[in-house]
This record gives C-alpha cells, sequence and structure tokens, in this order.
C-alpha cells in the first residue's frame, strides 16, 4: 500500500502534486512518502502481534538521512553493512544498540568503529571473520557481540543476483559447520555469543521458502538456545513487494493490487509466527524492500522521441546511473505519466536513458503510455535499491531526494553540481 495517487488527473504524493516538485527541484528527482514508509512499518509491527520481535531497517535499501529518521522515531532498529551505514544511521538519531552489522567483508576500521559505538551484534559469516573481530576487539579491550549467519541451503526463488540461501552463495556458514564456528567462538576470549542470523534472499513473491528456511534451522536455534543461552535469532529481509501490473489494465488497476500484494505481513506473520513464537527469542526481522520500496518514484521527463526503424525509443533525462535496477536484475519499474491520460493511448516502446551503454533503459519492448517531449514520468516503487545504488557515471550529477509528508517537502538531499562532481580531485 503506498500513499502514490492521482487526485483531479494528476499524480500526487500524499497531498503533493508531483509536476509542481518537478518544477520547483527540477529532474531526475527521488519522491519518498513519509506515512507509506510509517504505514509499512507499523502494518509489519502489528502483524507480529505479541511476538517478541525487533524491526531492523536493511539501510542498504535507502540510506537517506531523513528516511533513517523518520525509522528512528518509530522506534526501527537498523541492519547495516558497512561503516558508513553505522555513521549514518547514528548521525540520523539512531541507536547503535539496535544495529547489526552483516556483510562478509568487514574492516579492522570498520569493526572498531562499531565495537567503539556500542553495536547489537556482528553477523559473522567466515571463520576468518570471527577470528579477526576476537583480535580487533581484544586490541581495544573489548567484546564483541556475535551472531554467526547460517546459509540454511532453500531455494528463494527469486533472481539469481538476489538470492543468498543455497551452497552456493557466498553468504553464511553451511548448517553443518555452524556448531563448529559457534564452538570455537565460546572459545575466545573477546567473543560473546548472542543469537544466530539468516537471510535466505530479496524479493520473495511467496511465503513458503521462508517456512522452510525457519523450520529447517529451528532444532539448531533450540541446540544453540540451550548450549549457549542465546538470545536472538534474526530471519532477514526478503519480504518481496509488487513491482509489475500492466498499464493496459489502467493505474487505478494498480494501485488496487498493492493493497494485495502477494506475500503481506499478514500471511507473513501467519504462517510463520506459530513457529518463532514457540521458540521463545527475540526475533529479529532486516526488511528493506518491503519498508521502502514503494514509498518512493524517479520522476523524469521526456526528452525526445525517437522512431528507430523497428521500434519507438522515448529517452528521458533519468539514466541507469540514476536507477540501474532494470539494468541489473531485469527490474520491472512501472512507468506512469503525471498528468492522467483519458485515452488509453499506448505504444510498444522502450523508455531509455542518455547514458552510453544499451544497458541504459527502464522497460523494453513494453505497451507504454504514448508521452511526448516535455513529459513527466514517474519510475514506480524506486524507494529501495534505487537512489543509493546510483552513481556518478557519465559524470552525472545524483539527483535530489524530496521527502512529502502530508501537504509539507523537505527537500532531504540536495541535487549535487558538477562542481561536486570534482570535489576531492587533483
Ligand atoms: N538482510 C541481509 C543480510 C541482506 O543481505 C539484505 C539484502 C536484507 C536484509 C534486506 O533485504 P530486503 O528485505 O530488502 O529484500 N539491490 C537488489 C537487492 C539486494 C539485496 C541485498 N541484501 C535489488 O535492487 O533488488
Amino acid at each position: 500500500m503506498h500513499q502514490f495517487k492521482y487526485h483531479q488527473g494528476a499524480l500526487h504524493c500524499e497531498e503533493v502534486n508531483l509536476q509542481n516538485l518537478a518544477e520547483d527541484y527540477g529532474t531526475p528527482l527521488y519522491v519518498y512518502s513519509s506515512q507509506t514508509l510509517r504505514n509499512n512499518y507499523k502494518r509489519l509491527h502489528e502483524a507480529l502481534g505479541n511476538l517478541d520481535h525487533h524491526i531492523a531497517f536493511a539501510v542498504k535499501a535507502n540510506s537517506n538521512l531523513s528516511v533513517l529518521r523518520l525509522l528512528a522515531d518509530l522506534g526501527s532498529g537498523f541492519d547495516i553493512v558497512s561503516g558508513g551505514e553505522l555513521f549514518r544511521v547514528i548521525k540520523a538519531g539512531g541507536d547503535p544498540k539496535r544495529c547489526s552489522f552483516a556483510g562478509v567483508g568487514k574492516t579492522t576500521e570498520e569493526i572498531r568503529y562499531a565495537l567503539e559505538q556500542g553495536i547489537y551484534c556482528f553477523n559473522i559469516e567466515s571463520l576468518a571473520e570471527l577470528e579477526f573481530i576476537n583480535n580487533v576487539a581484544e586490541s581495544i579491550s573489548e567484546i564483541a557481540p556475535v551472531a554467526v549467519r547460517i546459509n540454511p541451503n532453500v531455494d528463494a526463488q527469486t533472481h539469481k543476483y538476489i538470492s543468498t540461501g543455497k551452497a552456493e552463495n557466498k553468504f553464511g556458514i553451511d548448517y553443518e559447520e555452524t556448531m563448529k564456528v559457534y564452538e570455537r567462538a565460546s572459545a575466545l576470549p573477546h567473543i560473546q555469543i548472542k543469537g544466530i542470523q539468516m537471510h535466505i534472499g530479496s524479493q520473495l513473491t511467496n511465503v513458503s521458502p521462508f517456512v522452510e528456511a525457519v523450520k529447517r534451522v529451528i532444532p539448531l536455534v533450540k541446540e544453540l538456545q540451550q548450549t549457549y543461552g542465546i538470545e536472538f535469532f534474526s530471519i532477514g529481509g526478503g519480504i518481496g513487494i509488487v513491482y509489475e501490473e500492466a498499464l493496459a489494465s489502467g493505474p487505478s488497476h494498480w494501485w488496487s493490487e498493492q493493497e494485495n500484494p502477494p506475500l503481506s505481513p499478514d500471511v507473513y506473520a501467519r504462517e510463520l509466527l506459530p513457529l518463532l513464537s514457540a521458540l521463545k527469542l527475540k526475533i529479529v526481522l532486516e526488511p528493506g524492500r518491503y519498508m521502502s520500496g514503494n514509498a518512493g518514484v524517479l520522476l523524469t521527463s521526456c526528452l525526445y522521441e525517437k522512431k528507430g526503424r523497428d521500434k519507438t525509443f522515448k529517452i528521458v533525462d533519468a539514466g541507469m546511473n540514476d536507477l540501474i535496477r532494470p539494468a541489473l536484475y531485469e527490474g520491472h519499474h512501472e512507468i506512469v505519466p503525471i498528468v492522467e491520460r483519458q485515452s488509453e493511448n499506448t505504444v510498444i516502446g522502450d523508455v531509455v536513458g542518455p547514458i552510453c551503454e544499451s544497458g541504459d533503459f527502464f522497460c523494453q519492448n513494453r505497451a507504454i503510455a504514448d508521452f511526448q517531449q516535455g513529459d513527466l514520468i514517474a519510475l514506480m516503487s524506486a524507494g529501495a535499491y534505487s537512489f543509493t545504488m546510483a552513481s556518478n557515471y557519465n559524470s552525472r550529477p545524483l539527483p535530489a531526494e524530496i521527502l512529502v509528508d502530508g501537504t509539507e517537502t523537505t527537500v532531504a538531499r540536495k541535487r549535487q553540481q558538477w562542481t561536486d562532481l570534482i570535489a576531492g580531485e587533483l
């Protein structure tokens, strides 16, 4: 569910007309809805009911300070993967004691910083990392709280680049090896065993891989409870969102689908709560996309239409450097005009950016509204893994980010200027 809707023929974010935002701040422009973020957080929190739980937003999905601050104010913790993300969380007023540090390649500097800030836990991905963290902790006379990330070897049924819970992936420790890593952890003087963690993949639209993975790991969780008195079990992130609805059915159809996504927090909770409640442990969740994916759009303007020999190209002022998901994961983002069209006047074509790469497209051979030069369009569901994956490729300044709350707009990040592109260079 989200707060991007047409009012009197104009696409709005909450009470704000997106056309006005584009005129005031230019394009390409990221726009986020505060109410959608709040609703998503509350919906998940409420679906989990009495379960002793802790929601840790995956910062990699959207690391804008204003977004992090909004979530911190709701009580969210944070799943971080770098020292930089921890720095952002702290700057946004988030509590380091509610941060878990994941990732296969933590550096000395990052581990030391996280220890000094007193984070909740390090999620360990290898035996070598465990030893390394123990050494860094010893060097500054700290004790590092850890959980082992287990790889449950479950097929998440998602795109191969965002599937992480199979034995062939680089993530986590094999089920059979996990106990040995805990044994070693218990022998290390600067390590404190705190929990167990898993994450099987991202953009899951079916609850069954989660159920399968949780069932597979539960016997181990029980053993760890008895042997080491662990305090939490993190089941990771991965709840998928609705990206794709045929424009041919009309935008109103698309909005209504958002109300009943294939994997809602209710379905997720209904299937998992019976398994998790029985454990009497704190359950940590690390949602990223679920929380912010449908809370953002990327506004872009049509620069030119080019009628090629075989097809029509709509060339827009956003490029793959601003939103790389279509190029990298064949990601689908709905493309809707800011001014609602009464007729279903569509054309089959590609929406492409200005970057010198054939992969620089937002859709290919899709039935799209027949928008023209100067028209504004929105690339929907661009609140997660969108701005955070943007780059300066082709020396293009990063877009601005706007946070809307009711009728209010905040410039959450200024548009970069050309001078920003060369800052720090000799
Ligand atoms: N926890 C861990 C350990 C993760 O690796 C991830 C995401 C999450 C939580 C959050 O997953 P989510 O709830 O957002 O599915 N850039 C890709 C997605 C990469 C996901 C990486 N890990 C995309 O745009 O689809």
